[in-house]
């Protein structure tokens, strides 16, 4: 007799669906998470191959008007000495990303107004011509902004919902407004971004059920890509004493989101490495199939701290490529040779 998780994670492996309930018992039954691990890696294999995406992930400013209680670049955060690349400074790092390999670079800052859509346009408009897909991860901007910013060469955004209780959202970010969070997640659909959400896992008054609204609302949106990191409290914020989330949980709900979104890109993200050693190889052989390499100068990379342990600090753009490299081919896995846009579902692939 099967125990009832099987049947649930066998039903979500053929059909990539499952009820709330079911997904709650997935992130709850300890004996779940194995078979849920290996069931997310058939998928990941199925529909993705052994292929890794590697975007080259530039932070170019750490400015940021938002004040999120988890985020160590929050406005009231005193500690941080902020910086902001200049368009020059950027574009150095784009090109280096670019003969290190890369074909997708992240343009990733905080909520910093001074980088106006025009202001960004000319970056990226110079980026694009070193023959790389972007992605912005720069925040909420009304919808005219992201149509110039679509306009001047971005392909893809990424912007984590973050979680879907509205009113623990609303508690954590104060200031910032839930429904404004999916109308920008819609406006960038509609001006055809692929576009990436995801969530923190481990915050403060999160329940179970709110998470498995998380990946049901993936999948209702039916987005390219989910980023899901466990929380790490920062001692810089007001969450400092908050326990935070765990490798375990996280990597739960990356597979049940590699299970019910097959063919979405999905990060091994470097939250999961701090507080994991090897832990974005590990994500990768349970639903993941994207790596993200800081190819920032080393000396930023300590100021941008988003949580305490960040991984890489000292290590230069070239050392972390040629790091990841080795161990996605240590586990049998191939660095893709393309963009790494989604990959539509075969309908001869069921
Ligand atoms: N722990 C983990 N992830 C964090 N982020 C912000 N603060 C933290 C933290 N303390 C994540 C948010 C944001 C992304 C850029 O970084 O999910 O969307
Ligand atoms: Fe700013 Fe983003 Fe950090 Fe919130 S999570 S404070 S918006 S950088
Ligand atoms: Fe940076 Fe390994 S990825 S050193």
């Amino acid at each position: 007799m099967s125990e009832k998780f099987t049947v649930l994670i066998e039903q979500a492996e053929k059909e990539h669906q499952l009820p709330a309930e079911a997904i709650v018992t997935l992130l709850r039954e300890p004996a779940a998470a194995e078979p849920l691990f290996a069931a997310a890696d058939r998928v990941r294999q199925r529909y993705i191959g052994p292929q890794v995406e590697l975007r080259g992930l530039i932070e170019f400013s750490n400015i940021c008007k938002q004040n999120c209680m988890y985020c160590g670049l929050r406005r009231d955060n005193r500690e941080v000495e902020r910086y902001r690349l200049d368009a020059k400074t950027i574009l150095e790092f784009g090109q280096r990303a670019a003969e290190l390999g890369y074909k997708t670079l992240v343009l990733q800052s905080g909520e910093d107004d001074f980088f106006s859509s025009d202001r960004l346009s000319f970056v990226l408009t110079e980026l694009k011509k070193l023959g790389v897909a972007l992605t912005l991860s720069i925040g909420e901007k009304m919808r005219e902004e992201y149509a110039a910013l679509r306009a001047a060469g971005a392909d893809r955004y990424l912007l984590r919902i973050e979680t879907t209780d509205k009113e623990l959202y609303e508690k954590l970010d104060p200031g910032m407004s839930w429904d404004n969070r999916v109308r920008c997640l819609h406006d960038l659909k509609e001006l055809g971004f692929e576009v990436g959400t995801g969530s923190l896992v481990g915050l403060p008054g999160q329940s179970i059920e709110s998470l498995a609204q998380d990946v049901l609302f993936f999948k209702q949106l039916d987005v390219d890509m989910v980023g899901i990191g466990p929380f790490i409290p920062n001692p810089d914020t007001p969450l400092a004493a908050a326990t935070g989330g765990t490798f375990d949980l996280a990597c739960r709900m990356m597979a049940l989101t590699r299970l019910l979104l097959p063919e979405a890109n999905i990060p091994a993200t470097t939250a999961m490495e701090t507080l994991q050693p090897n832990g974005r190889m590990l994500a990768l052989q349970r639903g993941a199939n994207v790596v993200m390499p800081n190819v920032t100068d080393t000396d930023y990379r300590k100021l941008y701290m988003l949580y305490p342990g960040k991984i890489c600090l000292n290590d230069a753009p070239a050392d972390c490529r040629s790091c990841v490299s080795e161990k996605i081919e240590a586990i049998g896995r191939t660095i893709s040779q393309d963009q790494g846009f989604r990959r539509r579902r075969n309908p001869a692939v069921s």
